[in-house]
């Protein structure tokens, strides 16, 4: 597991800061129209070198917050659609709140239909009182990759994609031993809801490309200025690619909100990742 267990008072001000925002989610979730600046996901484009797994793609969302499915999801899967990925990479807060368990899945059976998914969780699924079996079974029942400290691999020719999904760190529950040793022809991806990952990884694990999310970008942004809200676990991290002890992580601002459903100056984001 990452270092050490989350300190107590930290633990309590996380659960405090959740409870807080239950309300706001039960009530703003209700109402599509209240929900501003979430209309248009902006597309980051990263590349990959690795010949084995040269031409294919695979998609990153985040942070969905999925507590009712509105017709900007129906936007999202039309989009994605068309990206026409091999691998679809979803990094945890899959919901808020436990009613949206079938709002949420309809739309991850949606991404089902366009390629295989592969799933993390975040704190806020965590904290949605959803136990982790639950998740495990639906996700087999929607023929979905939840992935819990697991690896998977997928052949190709000449070599294979390894995707490594781990639980949440800001939550302290990623148990890095999971990451498989290096391989001649294996380009692997690490999965994880929250920055502070990269802060634990060193030249002995063997990850390729690590893609999170967790930050929404800060969500209510000031052109210029660094966000003022960013929760615990992104270690000042907002977006974008971070490098450190040789390796590449890239956060996803995510699609969904917490507290308010407002995103100020900060689109929400998909990321493809194409390998070359
Ligand atoms: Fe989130």
């Amino acid at each position: 597991m990452i270092n050490r267990p989350l300190r107590w008072h930290r633990r309590l001000q996380l659960a405090l800061a959740h409870r807080l925002s239950l309300p706001f989610h039960r009530f703003f979730s209700l109402f599509p129209a209240a929900e501003v600046g979430h209309t248009e996901a902006e597309i980051t484009n990263l590349e990959c070198r690795h010949s084995p797994l040269a031409g294919r793609r695979a998609v990153q969302i985040s942070d969905l917050h999925l507590d009712r499915y509105h017709p900007r999801h129906d936007r999202v899967l039309d989009t994605i659609a068309g990206l026409r990925p091999d691998w679809i990479f979803v990094t945890g807060d899959l919901l808020t709140i436990s009613r949206g368990l079938p709002h949420l899945f309809r739309f991850l059976a949606g991404l089902r239909a366009i390629a295989p998914v592969y799933l993390t969780l975040g704190n806020h699924d965590h904290y949605s009182g959803v136990p982790a079996d639950q998740f495990s079974e639906l996700a087999d029942r929607h023929k979905l990759h939840l992935l819990v400290n697991q690896a998977m691999f997928v052949p190709t020719e000449g070599g294979e994609l390894g995707i490594v999904g781990l639980d949440d760190p800001s939550l302290h529950r990623a148990d890095l031993a999971c990451i498989p040793p290096r391989t001649e022809g294996r380009f692997t991806v690490l999965l994880a809801h929250a920055p502070n990952v990269l802060d634990h990884l060193d030249h002995r694990h063997a990850v390729d490309l690590v893609l999170c999310g967790h930050s929404h970008g800060g969500q209510w942004r000031v052109p210029l200025v660094h966000p003022f809200w960013l929760p615990y676990g992104c270690n000042r991290r907002s977006g974008g690619h971070h490098h450190r002890n040789g390796h590449t992580l890239y956060i996803n601002r995510g699609l969904g909100w917490s507290m308010l459903p407002i995103r100020l100056n900060c689109k929400p984001e998909i990321v493809v990742v194409d390998w070359r």
